[in-house]
């Protein structure tokens, strides 16, 4: 006997790879990685590292996302949040390769926002993002044809989260939208609504990361839980009626992030009972029970300027990526300065976690010995709309 499937349930479109092995070209894992990379146990990887870079110059640019390893920060010319990466990788034309160590959407807007002459490398083609895989293309070109049956395409302003594709970013700047991080997200959907509608009903689409979105839309633009509609792309009409997409104001994509969203209410109870006075302090991925319970909210890099600013003394339970918050425990500890993981259990970014010292050196020394190695290139007709949807976020007020 079988079991019947739930009529409305579709099954994804894209296949689950193991990382790093075999290749979907749309998915963000990517494809496997070719070379033979040096040993994890090889003494000399640091001193390797450093020779590499060394011989390179000028010629490379190393980005460091604020969620890698700390043996790879160490190379990093710049440490940021994606948003500070960004313009980062805009503001060096004169860098022949920028080595991105980060994950896969991010090295794509790095190569959109840098010139054709310049080469933006993924040391692990495997480092991408769950996040950006739950809004394909095709998923969010029969989304828009639901809106537009609906008759609320026309006041629909799309708003993606730099946490998703070339294509996605695509999509956004073809329909006049902008792309946000968790940085400018209450700036992008101010800029959004005062778009308006025909007649003043405007309306955002949000891409993919639900949570991000209603955070920003309840917390920082005042709007009810019920102003919000969550468009599940499995089932037939986002799940929605018209009647649904009408009335809302944010139509929100049904993705999260795998790691912030293991945050809950009860990590929240348990450390404040733990550590009594903690500071609450999570990014704005998590659910909006954990949000909502938090004492503050914010993007990585506003994360490490919180603490920065933090007094002596104070108590922290940080909701994001681990290895940023072991780093800031162990930045901050002589400055007395208690900083802790919100929850119990290890919460690495699995694909972050990717790119290691083995990867790093395998890509500067291949680089500095004339061959050129993963290049994260995006073709051109996606690339021009990618980068109007960007432009327009690197210009928001
Ligand atoms: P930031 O925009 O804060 O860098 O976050 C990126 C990310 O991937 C968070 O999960
Ligand atoms: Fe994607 Fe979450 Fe990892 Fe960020 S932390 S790269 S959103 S899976």
């Amino acid at each position: 006997m079988t079991t019947a499937q739930p009529l409305d349930v579709q099954p994804t479109p894209l296949a689950l790879l193991l990382l790093g092995r075999e290749s979907d070209p749309r998915s963000e894992r990517g494809v496997e990685c070719p070379g033979d990379l040096p040993a994890p146990s090889d003494p000399d990887l640091v001193a390797r590292a450093r020779a590499a870079k060394e011989r390179l110059g000028d010629r490379v640019f190393v980005l460091g996302h604020h969620y890698q390893r700390d043996e790879v920060i160490e190379f990093a010319d710049v440490t940021g949040d994606s948003f500070k990466l960004a313009r980062d990788a805009a503001a060096r034309p004169d860098a022949e390769f920028i080595v991105f160590c980060g994950v896969h959407f991010m090295a794509e807007s790095a190569d959109i926002l840098t010139g054709d002459d310049q080469r933006v490398i993924l040391p692990d083609l495997a480092a991408g993002c769950s996040m950006a895989d739950m809004a394909t293309a095709e998923q969010v070109a029969e989304c828009w044809d639901v809106l537009t049956e609906a008759g609320v395409a026309e006041a629909t302003v799309p708003v993606s989260y730099m946490n998703s594709s070339a294509d996605i970013k695509a999509f956004t700047g073809k329909h006049g939208g902008t792309i946000c991080t968790s940085s400018n997200a209450r700036r992008a959907l101010e800029w959004a609504f005062a778009q308006g509608g025909p007649a003043g009903d405007a309306k955002v689409l949000f891409l993919p990361d639900q949570h991000l979105g209603r955070n920003t839309a309840v917390r920082d633009l005042g709007m009810s839980l019920e102003d919000c509609v969550v468009y599940n792309p499995h089932k037939p009409g986002g799940g929605l009626t018209v009647e649904e997409l009408r009335a809302a104001k944010m139509i929100l994509w049904r993705g999260h992030c795998s790691v912030h969203g293991r945050f809950s209410l009860e990590s929240v109870r348990a450390v404040r009972e733990r550590i009594p006075g903690v500071n609450v302090l999570v990014h704005p991925e998590c659910k909006h029970e954990v949000v909502a319970a938090a004492d503050y909210v914010g993007s990585t890099e506003h994360i490490i300027q919180t603490l920065e600013a933090a007094p002596a003394g104070s108590k922290w339970a940080i909701g994001t990526e681990l290895n940023l918050v072991r780093r800031l425990a162990n930045r901050f500890a002589d400055q007395d300065k208690e900083i802790v993981f919100l929850d119990k259990t290890v919460c690495f970014c699995s694909t972050m976690n990717r790119i290691d010292l083995p990867h790093l050196v395998w890509a500067l020394e291949s680089l500095a010995d004339g061959k050129v190695v993963n290049r994260i290139e995006v073709d051109p007709e996606t690339e021009s709309f990618a980068k109007l949807a960007l432009e327009r976020m690197l210009s928001l007020p």
